[in-house]
């Protein structure tokens, strides 16, 4: 499983809306296993196909499914042509970083939580109900897919300092 080159902006594969997924073959088992291994490297707890400069609509994500439980453990997500169908309305701010705009961090408003609905990569319908952490990474890992990057959605955006912690990238 080969680790991917990681995209930067402003590549404008990072502006594209990406294609809907069609063909659960081959190819797509190679471009999903080679997804969560770049991811893993990197490393981050999400990943959108444009960022290793495909665009096509396949995120895969890991991360604790209750993060504010100890010890929940690491679960990883592949869903392909993911849509946020339910969204709350209550949303909270947070820092997010982005494998594909190293050296800036900013501050989103985002929903509490999502319920996100897609396919396997076997073309198997998928349901995820994510809060917290996990809904802010499918809201901006899906936003990867319709060409939106954090900055644009971000209150403020500065380089982090050398003693500031390094966040889970996305
Ligand atoms: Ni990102």
């Amino acid at each position: 499983m080969p680790i991917r080159e990681i995209v930067a902006l402003p590549n404008p594969v990072l502006r594209r809306k990406a294609r809907p997924v069609t063909e659960f073959g081959p190819a797509l088992q190679i471009l999903v296993d080679d997804m969560i291994e770049t991811m893993r490297q990197a490393p981050g707890v999400g990943l959108a196909a444009p960022q290793v400069g495909v665009s096509d609509r396949v995120i895969v994500v890991e991360y604790p499914a209750d993060d504010e439980q100890e010890d929940s453990p690491k679960k990883l997500y592949v869903v392909v042509n993911p849509e946020i169908k339910e969204i709350s309305t209550e949303t909270e701010p947070g820092i997010e970083g982005c494998l594909s705009i190293p050296g800036l961090q900013g501050e989103v408003e985002r929903s509490l939580s999502v319920t996100v609905k897609g396919r396997t990569r076997r073309g198997q319908p998928l349901k995820i109900k994510a809060k917290g952490w996990l809904a802010r990474i499918f809201q901006h890992e899906v936003d990867h897919l319709e060409g939106v990057v954090f900055t644009d959605r971000a209150t403020k955006v500065w380089k982090p300092e050398p003693d500031e912690p390094v966040l889970d990238n996305v």
